[in-house]
């Protein structure tokens, strides 16, 4: 991704050396930057320790002569903890937040960002941080609507509107979403609308996948409505769980997409281009 960008803006590619010492802790070294630096960071498998690695590199970044640093973060990790829900608990967004302000990061630019809660205006204003987002759904309409004829387009609750309604649109179809209750940060439950799907084509967007269990009950509850070729495409393919992605081909998909903001088999779609366009535009 790095290299990518690097390519679309014609400048040079750094790699910091990042090592883990014998007892744990995170060693960093990275090459003196004059102006501003963009710095590309990863927040999956482990989020915290590439939110540490990601600490020390900017801090460092900063002290060794870069005016600016505009944080890529394809994947934000956290934004689901972006509430209270029960008394005492962390709203660990915001945490996060702080911790890279206090490092020097001025902006971050993440895609498709969970944004259900609160808004990109609401998140930006919780520190001094910009926030900025492009979307990976125009190129995953793109591809998943080469697999399928005219696809009704299905969200699995009313937050991912934003992108069925606009994959929707560039697919020249209808959408729909239904209603998802969680009952807990495991289980949850899908009540399907009225959309009629018999014998058509299905295209479900969202924007995480992680155990899978969202998607699956959604293709359950359509192939159980008699749906005929369903494909599922989502941006953020976590895939936490070792059965997520056979998990959903159990419950009946005939193709999966998502982008490579994670890399995984699924990610056939590179979304460099659109954060080296939307980089152009902040420097
Ligand atoms: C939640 O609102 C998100 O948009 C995703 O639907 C959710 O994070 C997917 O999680 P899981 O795959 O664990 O059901």
């Amino acid at each position: 991704m790095a290299l990518s960008i690097a390519r679309a803006l014609g400048a040079k590619a750094y790699f910091p050396v990042v090592e883990r010492f014998p007892d744990g802790e995170t060693h960093v070294v990275a090459p003196a930057v004059d102006g501003t630096a963009i710095y590309v960071q990863t927040m999956h498998p482990y989020p915290n320790e590439m939110l540490i690695e990601m600490e020390f590199t900017v801090d460092l970044l900063k002290e060794l002569g870069a005016s600016r640093v505009i944080a890529v973060i394809p994947y934000l990790a956290y934004t689901r903890q972006d509430t209270r829900h029960v008394e005492g608990e962390a709203i660990a967004v915001k945490s996060m937040l702080r911790m890279l302000e206090a490092a020097g990061v001025g902006d971050i630019l993440s895609v498709d960002m969970h944004l259900h809660r609160l808004g990109l205006e609401e998140l930006s204003g919780m520190t001094s941080v910009r926030l900025h987002e492009v979307s990976a759904v125009d190129s995953l309409a793109k591809e998943a609507g080469r697999f399928l004829k005219r696809p009704v387009v299905v969200g699995p609750d009313s937050e991912s509107e934003r992108w069925a309604k606009r994959a929707a649109e560039l697919l020249g179809s209808h959408y729909d979403v239904l209603e998802k209750h969680r009952i807990s940060p495991k289980e949850i439950e899908i009540r399907p609308k009225t959309v009629d799907v018999k014998g058509q084509d299905v295209l479900i967007i969202d924007d995480i996948v992680s155990t899978g269990d969202t998607i699956k009950k959604v293709i359950e509850s359509l192939r159980a409505k008699g749906a005929n070729k369903i494909a599922a495409a989502f941006t953020h393919g976590v895939l936490s769980g070792e059965d997520a992605a056979a998990g959903l081909y159990r419950a009946g998909a005939d193709y999966l997409v998502s982008a490579n903001t994670i890399n995984n088999e699924f990610s056939r779609v590179d979304v460099g281009p659109v954060i080296a366009q939307k980089l152009k535009e902040l420097l």
